[in-house]
């Protein structure tokens, strides 16, 4: 048996069912660009290009999410093992699953099955990221699924294992606004069964110069990020956005504690989304709003995740307290146990 067939034995892809998704695209992206300020959905952050783009801010001096957020899995990977037991991961926004592997390497060492569910909306990513996995562990069962979270939640294929980590890291909960964010615990609440698992990393509230900073990089690989979703618009529903006609911008709202991050229009423009049959006007200084990035005080998630039936049973940061990571187990609610 050659190595690929070994390897595709241990390999299953999952397609999301998009139809219903592809047709509330066009919709969500017109009714974005129609209201004021003008949104755009932050899923079209990440096309291939969009991908690795993010893969270069991870690596940024001034990003410290992810260095910070890798710290905390590097000290305590193998507690969260430990603590869960035998467990199916599953990852929302897998991306490269850099992070993932220190959890894949801590069960492995507990001598734990791994089985792995990475989910990502870029199957160019998936796909790369799930080759290298299945070569670097030997015993990895792997299940990959292209599809946004909502989607994935929401057709969970039946666990493989006893019992479930669902994982999702990165602070990309911080990327929904409050509304977004409790429709999206409560599938988590859904999609769990009692006893289950829920580890979630988050961004804590901090000086926002150190904020700012974050999302305003020297390199301008930020910059070139947000513009991308542009690009990506221009390709996947011939639009012709110019990308020179519009200026990143990102700033800490400190009442609402949340980075805001927009496209400014520098000049008064009109731009066509061809297949959408929709046209928009900006003008000269306005902008489009796209993506939020909360920051949170740890005290009030825990009390929001508890409402969710997700009680944390260890919260971990790093020495400076800039970012959290808590081991949350789905409880029973109401006669769903004896
Ligand atoms: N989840 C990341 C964050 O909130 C996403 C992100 C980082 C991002 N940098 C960005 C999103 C710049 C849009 C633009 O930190």
């Amino acid at each position: 048996m050659n190595v690929v067939q070994e390897e595709n034995a241990r390999l299953r892809w999952v397609t999301l069912n998009s139809t219903e998704a592809t047709v509330d695209e066009g919709a969500t992206i017109i009714q974005g660009l129609q209201q004021t300020p003008k949104t755009l959905p932050c899923q079209y952050f990440y096309d291939d290009r969009g991908s690795q783009l993010f893969e270069q801010i991870c690596d940024l001096p001034e990003y410290y999410p992810t260095r910070t957020e890798q710290a905390i899995l590097e000290t305590y990977a193998p507690e969260i093992a430990q603590l869960t037991g035998a467990c199916e991961l599953v990852e929302l926004g897998s991306g490269s699953s850099r992070k993932t592997r220190l959890l894949l390497e801590a069960y492995s060492q507990a001598n734990e099955h791994l089985q792995y569910c990475p989910i990502d909306v870029s199957a160019g990513i998936l796909k790369t990221t799930a080759l290298e996995l299945l070569r670097q562990y030997p015993k990895l069962k792997l299940c990959g699924l292209a599809g946004t979270y909502e989607q994935a939640l929401d057709q969970l294929p039946p666990a493989e294992m006893e019992n479930r980590m669902l994982i999702f890291l990165g602070s990309t909960i911080g990327n929904l606004n409050q509304r977004e964010c409790d429709r999206f615990l409560k599938q988590v609440q859904t999609a769990l069964k009692p006893g289950e698992f829920f580890l979630l990393g988050v961004d804590l509230q901090k000086d926002p110069a150190i904020l700012e900073a974050a999302y305003n990089d020297a390199q301008g690989v930020t910059a070139a990020f947000n513009l991308n979703i542009l690009s990506h618009l221009n390709w996947r529903f011939q639009s012709n956005f110019d990308l020179d006609r519009f200026k990143h911008w990102a700033f800490y709202n400190p009442v609402d504690h949340q980075i805001e991050m927009h496209l400014r229009s520098l000049e008064t423009q009109t731009v066509a989304l061809k297949t959408l049959g929709f046209d928009t006007t900006l003008q000269a200084g306005e902008s489009i709003h796209t993506e939020i990035s909360r920051k949170f005080h740890l005290p009030t998630l825990v009390e929001t995740l508890e409402t969710f039936a997700l009680q944390p049973l260890q919260v971990w940061t790093d020495p400076n307290h800039w970012f959290g990571l808590l081991l949350c187990q789905r409880q029973c609610i109401s006669d769903e146990c004896p």
